[in-house]
């Protein structure tokens, strides 16, 4: 059975070219950056060809960019790290369709004493930007933590705005672009944010390393503290071969953005096949602004875990936005701030390709799909 992988949201494969990259540095080449001697040395240089590799990919300098072990890492290190530096102002704002790495972390602040506002978004997913304005009025705003492409839905955040806004209030804006970065051109500067995250298993690099673009002067407190590494804002040993393999996937993400095109347009293909051949079906959040390899969509007053399992069977990779909490499938959080029908949001499932994505693989999930929701439907209670 062929598996056609349509879960390149959730992670990607890696590129082979980055694999390779990575190989030295996981045999011969495992001298410790910090060491004086050569040997060690070998390794820092390693590392700061992969700081400029990844500064190419988002428009700023190497000085400019931290590695750390994964994008909730990421997130984490900025958030708490700007809020540690504006004391003692503790208010954060945020969204209400944020991934678990942004949701989870601010709960968590808020228990920590911080208080915390989420600006909610629109039935397409797009940010209410009048709220925004509001909750930046008060003096006591730490900083904004709000994504750029929403992993459920890829649906694309107003970013260039609400880093105005921000800026307007001198507030310090970090945007989680983890499903963002490696998939449409980046430029931090031209975005005017001041810190922003990515992961590179998103953009066919190695899981667990990610980075962190902190603009030159933004004051920010380390996260990880135990050593004079990433110039102080991480302590450890940096992860050597992972950090080469996010530069190599960077650089590779940047010569592979055109090829985007021809992702969206196989997107589109399966989306709009769907729609035609499947009754009682919706894409969720808006398709102008938008991820070009995602799509969200609505199976009417069915179960997307069903719909999974059954894909599963026949070796067809999506996801899902529903989890299963204290046995009840709830639609997941992003779909229900979007106020989706619940009708819907529980049979919503993310399709998401990537640059190895092939027309045949698009044909093999074409031909299995509305078998799989005929199945399902065959079995439902008549309403
Ligand atoms: C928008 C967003 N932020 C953060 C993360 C967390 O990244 P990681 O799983 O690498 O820690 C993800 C992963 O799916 C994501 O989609």
């Amino acid at each position: 059975m062929d598996l056609v992988y349509l879960d390149n949201n959730a992670t990607t494969k890696p590129a082979p070219e980055v694999v390779e990259s990575m190989l030295p540095y996981l045999t011969e080449l495992y001298g410790n950056p910090s060491s004086v001697h050569r040997f060690g040395q070998r390794s820092r240089q390693a590392i700061e060809e992969a700081r400029s590799q990844v500064a190419r990919l988002i428009g700023c300098s190497e000085a400019e960019i931290l590695f750390t072990g994964g994008g909730t890492e990421s997130v984490n290190t900025a958030v708490r790290g700007l809020l540690a530096a504006r004391q003692p102002r503790r208010n954060v704002v945020t969204s209400t369709v944020e991934h678990s790495a942004g949701r989870e972390l601010c709960a968590q602040l808020e228990k920590e004493g911080a208080e915390v506002v989420a600006v909610e978004v629109d039935e397409g997913g797009t940010l209410d930007l009048d709220q925004l304005r509001d909750a930046l009025r008060g003096d006591d705003v730490a900083l904004v933590s709000i994504m750029w492409a929403n992993n459920e839905t890829g649906v694309l955040s107003p970013v260039a705005e609400v880093a105005a806004l921000c800026r307007e209030r001198r507030v310090p804006f970090h945007c989680d672009g983890t499903q963002a970065v490696g998939k449409v051109p980046v430029d931090v500067a031209a975005l005017g944010v001041d810190a922003m995250s990515f992961a590179a298993h998103k953009f066919h690099g190695p899981k667990g390393t990610a980075g962190l673009f902190l603009r030159r002067g933004l004051r920010h407190r380390p996260l990880l503290i135990g050593g004079p590494q990433e110039r102080g804002r991480r302590g450890g040993t940096e992860n050597v071969p992972g950090i080469v393999g996010i530069g190599k996937a960077a650089e590779l993400a940047l010569q592979s953005l055109p090829q985007m095109q021809r992702v969206l347009q196989l997107r589109d293909r399966l989306e709009s096949r769907i729609l035609e051949t499947i009754a009682d079906t919706r894409v969720n959040g808006r398709t102008d602004q938008r991820l070009p390899n995602t799509t969200n969509v609505g199976f009417y007053q069915l179960e997307a875990e069903a719909i999974l399992l059954l894909l599963s069977e026949q070796g067809v990779c999506a996801s899902a936005g529903a989890a299963c909490s204290s046995g009840s499938l709830e639609p997941s959080p992003v779909l229900r701030a979007m106020k989706i029908d619940d009708r819907y949001a529980h049979g919503a499932v993310r399709f998401s390709l990537s640059r190895y994505t092939t027309p045949a693989e698009i044909d093999q999930a074409l031909a299995i799909l509305p078998k799989v929701v005929q199945r399902l439907r065959a079995v439902l209670p008549v309403a």
